[in-house]
């Protein structure tokens, strides 16, 4: 694929060079600046990544795997380029081993049909956590109720820790798969997935990682985590939404039968019979989001040649900075304050409402989530329905922090 990413040379972390990458930035909210604070929901894109995705539509689009002529073969390597991209950013032994599929949710849905209807069965048992996203849950009720597998959850403390001692206690010779959150997208506890591995392999069951979260905040190593399963999006990357990837060992997703069936994942269809493609080919049925390639590939680049642990340093330094700060609102209470934690903080107000404390912020343009952040369990868990979310992503400077402190204070006026 031609580069179509404008890097500045320069790799220094320079937050107001890299704000002047995202156009939206510039966007007055209710002709306030945007003080834009949900990148984990969905990050914000550089020029780059526009750049690619339009040049994909306007000078390069086709269909892939398919075309013998020039643009089909221009947008097939394009897309053959993004996979191998995808394989060195998080260090994946093979190209073979990265699926692309719409996001994370699908990713995840992808194991719990393929693995999990193939190779489980009924009275097997599975380990959650309590931290995890409606989409590292729902996946494995629907194989629940498909075949009787039974769904085990490992606590967590006060502080939103994932309890490494419990999750121990619940592994047992009928786990056959472990799925965790590696980063809780509501509270932004680190899970101690190294240790989670080690243990679960202890015993010969795989695991998967949901790492929509943590893709985001710090470099990945899928070979050092030794993960069977990870799985994480384009859009939170700064790139594109509807493509992300399920990353599995090669010998595992050779070993699957496939998840969707049609054109592009076969070898030889006849009525009697198909023989699928192998891998990865057998797991992308249908024409895929082959712009979004381009675009995932230009976000790839774009944080790569900033680096990501200049991304991970500097949004800690703003975690630290952010939690120092709101420490001065009166009545504030942090949900979630564990040991390790990405750039992610929630809270409530006493006697105010999320919903009314996000709709005020929005006024004051700034957008932060608020509610249950898909993540219903862990809010029982904490006997609320919902917290205010404010998460960071690279663009993200002091003076965003020092306006969502001045908001709050504003709302805790109105509500004494
Ligand atoms: N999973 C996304 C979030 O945490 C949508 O907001």
């Amino acid at each position: 694929m031609r580069s179509v990413a404008t890097i500045s040379e320069n790799s220094a972390f320079d937050v107001a060079r890299l704000r002047a990458d995202f156009p939206i930035l510039a966007e007055r909210v209710y002709d306030k600046p945007l003080v834009f604070l949900d990148s984990a929901a969905s990050a914000q894109k550089p020029q780059c990544v526009i750049d690619a995705v339009s040049h994909c539509y306007s000078r390069e689009y086709a269909n892939i795997h398919r075309g013998v002529y020039y643009l089909s073969e221009r947008a097939t390597q394009a897309y053959e380029d993004a996979r191998v991209k995808v394989q060195r950013f998080i260090n994946a032994a093979s190209e073979r081993e990265i699926i692309f599929t719409k996001s994370t949710t699908e990713a995840i849905n992808l194991v719990a049909a393929s693995y999990g209807g193939a190779t489980l069965k009924e009275g097997d048992e599975i380990i959650l956590s309590h931290l995890e996203h409606h989409a590292n849950i729902v996946p494995w009720q629907l194989l629940r109720q498909r075949i009787g597998i039974e769904i085990k959850v490992v606590p967590i403390d006060e502080r939103g820790n994932f309890l490494l001692e419990e999750f121990e206690k619940l592994l047992s010779p009928r786990t056959r798969l472990v799925a965790v959150s590696h980063t809780s997208n509501a509270l932004g506890t680190i899970t101690p997935a190294a240790e989670i591995v080690r243990l679960a392999h202890a015993q010969g069951t795989p695991v998967l990682l949901d790492g929509a979260q943590s893709v985001v905040h710090g470099p990945i190593d899928v070979q050092a985590l030794d993960v069977d399963f990870f799985a994480f999006s384009g859009h939170k990357l700064y790139g594109p939404s509807g493509i992300g990837v399920l990353y599995g060992k090669a010998d595992l997703l050779a070993a699957m039968p496939p998840y969707q069936g049609g054109g592009d994942m076969i070898k030889r269809v006849t009525f009697e019979k198909t023989e699928f493609a192998d891998i990865p080919g057998r797991f992308e049925a249908g024409t895929p989001h082959i712009a979004g390639a381009y675009g995932f590939a230009a976000a790839i680049d774009y944080v790569s040649a900033i680096g990501m642990e200049a991304i991970n340093a500097h949004e800690r330094e703003l975690l630290d900075y952010a939690t120092a700060r709101l420490q001065e609102i009166n009545s504030l209470r942090f949900i979630g304050t564990a040991d390790d934690k990405a750039g992610i903080v929630s809270f409530e107000l006493d006697g105010v409402h999320a919903h009314d404390i996000g709709t005020i912020l929005d006024r004051e343009g700034i957008a932060v989530r608020v509610g249950h952040h898909c993540a219903q369990p862990l809010m029982d868990r904490f006997g609320i329905t919902g917290t205010v979310r404010a998460s960071f992503g690279l663009y993200n400077d002091k003076a965003d922090i020092d306006a969502l402190v001045r908001a709050l204070g504003a709302v805790r006026e109105i509500f004494g």
